[in-house]
């Protein structure tokens, strides 16, 4: 960044040129609404050094630096103007409650809006549902215009303000978004921003010749460059093609595609596609859209000799994306999609860049104590790795549409005695049902040969055994079954963020193999969790007799006890010392309110001393608001197979 005084000077000057000419282009808009043109420059002032600076650093290399800033707070004012007014007034309110989101009511859903409900129109009937289930947050899955066939479930994207036809209008979507605010159900939505489709139109004009338009992307007339990237480089989709360039034969050049060869990484290097892309995102947030989940966000910035993975830049154009929505969205939120190691994770975790952020470690890490019956992995990590500054939050999840990556850290692993590559091999064979005795029925994911990678597809049920279950119709092995996924449920609802539920789970979907009839979908096994199956659009959602009924009935009541603990509100999560490798416990206080959280991992009974109980708070035992049982005083704590506790104090 150039130095303090520098900006100090030239970022007012700047401001002001810019917003001379902005209001003179938009003066007739601004004669009619002189308010809404006062709060627009009330805010450009409060945030412009910050944006001003970051687009500086990013782009003031450029000869035409100045036109590409003006264009920016071009398309910000423009798009305050075109704001409706229900989300001005939301904007006013987050400002003056910033903490809003880290409320224990909240409680996130994510869907296709096909599978689920064929279409946007149809999902308004399903709106009943997701308030039983107590969501605040639904996130759809992309359901942009899309190429037909193979389109990476929605993340190839060819417009970002047109809907797939056969799901809906981006007015239906807009429609929608009003509505779910009203029940107070705030819509998410992919920003799909590292990459297009190859049939969006500024990769159809790069096609056709023009220049500008193939700057959008990252092209070689050769395999000079490439071949030097690709050093360093990983393959995402290993099993669908090796390396991260496509040739392409009416450029007569090679793409750089991360994912699949229809996916074009865009150019961040070239200030027209940072502004294009702001342009998209405020179209969106205008329509509605709240929190904004952005998708691969590792992978925007390229830097040769690097993995192009989690580069500096990648950082500055996310915060300079966040400068922009304050001050043209300020309702928006950011959610960091970042797969990758648990240190570079929390780095996107900032108020200025993504107040959100998925938390692959957790995630999978639950999936791996469930494997080994133990917790010191798990444990380990959690203590030092979990802390994220108070203004943002985690957002914990079981289970989404992608798959389970063993994504912990290798020195965490071996300070725990735990060889993290032959570790790896047992939770891929344990998950995909190879190791003897595994209770799960996963399918591999992208197998890399080179390097023995492998992930894991499947839904919570089956990766939790019941499917086996079922198949077995052996009672006491669904009863286990039943608890394993009980048990991650209450991790992803006690542990300090947002739990989202991947809609499905609620009721116990299990995997679905009719992906492999489809040739478009067969070479990618994330589908077996991506199903067609609807439970709750059929009328036994009253038949009280099924394990659907149950599952979902859990869920509820489980989702219920979350949002009335003010203990449970944001922050506050401190690990406690359990003594039985088996057994995972924290406590979460706020607000006078104190609870222990103690899970058994393990498919035997196990017990908490009673001296530890002690020791934290519980000598006098606690009440269980789970179960509704209480604990002695001076009484360890006995739990079965994989039950759980929330443990209230007793005062005596
Ligand atoms: C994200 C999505 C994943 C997709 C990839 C490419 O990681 O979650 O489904 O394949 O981005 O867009
Ligand atoms: C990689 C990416 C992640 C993506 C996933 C799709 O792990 O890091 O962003 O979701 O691949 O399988």
């Amino acid at each position: 960044m150039p130095p303090v005084h520098w900006t100090d000077q030239h970022a007012p000057k700047a401001l002001d040129r810019i917003l001379n000419r902005v209001m003179h282009d938009l003066s007739a808009d601004i004669s009619q609404h002189p308010q809404i043109w006062q709060d627009f420059t009330d805010r450009v002032q409060d945030h412009w050094r910050r944006l001003f600076s970051l687009l500086h650093e990013l782009y003031g290399w450029q000869y035409d630096f100045f036109y590409h800033l003006e264009q920016i707070v071009f398309t910000a004012a423009r798009s305050w103007i075109d704001r409706p007014a229900y989300l001005k007034a939301l904007d006013a309110e987050r400002i003056k409650q910033p903490d809003w989101f880290q409320s224990q009511t909240m409680v996130g859903g994510v869907l296709y809006v096909d599978l689920f409900s064929d279409n946007l129109a149809r999902l308004k009937e399903h709106i009943v549902y997701f308030k039983k289930l107590g969501i605040t947050y639904l996130h759809l899955m992309p359901l942009f215009a899309v190429p037909h066939g193979d389109n990476d479930g929605g993340y190839a994207v060819s417009d970002y303000r047109a809907i797939n036809p056969d799901i809906g209008t981006m007015d239906e979507l807009a429609q929608m978004a009003a509505i779910l605010q009203k029940e107070g159900i705030d819509l998410a939505l992919d920003f799909v921003f590292n990459h297009t489709s190859n049939e969006h139109r500024w990769a159809r004009r790069a096609q056709a010749g023009e220049a500008d338009f193939q700057a959008y992307y990252h092209l070689f007339d050769d395999r000079q460059l490439p071949d030097q990237y690709q050093q360093n480089l990983r393959d995402i989709f290993p099993t669908v093609r090796q390396g991260s360039f496509t040739w392409n034969e009416e450029m007569h050049k090679w793409v750089w595609t991360t994912f699949n060869s229809y996916q074009w990484d865009l150019n961040y290097s070239n200030p027209d596609v940072f502004r294009a892309m702001a342009a998209e995102m405020l179209f969106l947030a205008n329509q509605g859209v709240t929190i904004l989940r952005l998708d691969a966000v590792a992978f925007i910035w390229k830097r040769l000799g690097t993995a192009c993975e989690n580069q500096p830049e990648a950082h500055l154009i996310i915060q300079a994306f966040n400068a922009l929505a304050n001050i043209a969205a300020p309702a928006l939120l950011f959610k960091s999609e970042a797969i990758v190691h648990p240190d570079e994770v929390i780095k996107y975790i900032r108020p200025d860049e993504c107040r959100l952020s998925y938390n692959p470690t957790l995630m999978a890490l639950l999936w791996e104590a469930l494997a080994t019956g133990e917790v010191k992995l798990l444990d380990y990590a959690m203590r030092h790795r979990n802390r994220i500054t108070q203004e943002c939050t985690w957002v914990n999840y079981l289970r989404c549409h992608d798959d389970i990556g063993w994504t912990f850290d290798d020195d965490d692993a071996r300070a725990v005695g735990i060889d993290p590559v032959g570790h790896r091999r047992f939770l891929n064979d344990f998950y995909t049902g190879k190791f003897q005795g595994s209770f799960a029925k996963g399918m591999p994911f992208q197998f890399n040969p080179n390097n023995g990678d492998l992930r894991i597809s499947g839904t919570l049920a089956s990766l939790a055994g019941l499917e086996q279950a079922l198949a077995a119709e052996n009672p006491q092995l669904i009863e286990m079954a039943v608890r394993r996924i009980n048990l991650m449920r209450s991790m992803m609802l006690s542990m300090s963020g947002i739990p989202l539920i991947y809609l499905g789970d609620e009721w116990g979907m299990l995997n679905d193999y009719t992906y492999l009839d489809d040739p478009a979908r067969s070479g990618d096994s994330r589908w077996v969790h991506r199903s067609r199956r609807r439970w709750e659009a059929r009328e036994d959602l009253t038949d009280a007799d099924t394990l659907q009924w149950r599952f979902f009935n859990e869920m509820v009541r489980l989702v219920g006890i979350r949002k009335n603990l003010p203990a449970f509100y944001n922050g506050g999560l401190e690990m406690v010392p359990s003594g039985n490798p088996h057994l995972f416990a924290f406590v979460r206080q706020n607000q006078g309110q104190r609870i222990l959280i103690v899970n058994n991992f393990s498919d035997h009974p196990q017990s908490m001393a009673a001296d530890l109980l002690a020791s934290i708070g519980y000598g006098q035992g606690g009440l269980d608001l789970i179960a509704d049982w209480q604990i002695q005083t001076e009484q360890p704590l006995d739990l079965d197979a994989y039950r759980f506790v929330w443990l209230k104090p007793v005062q005596k």
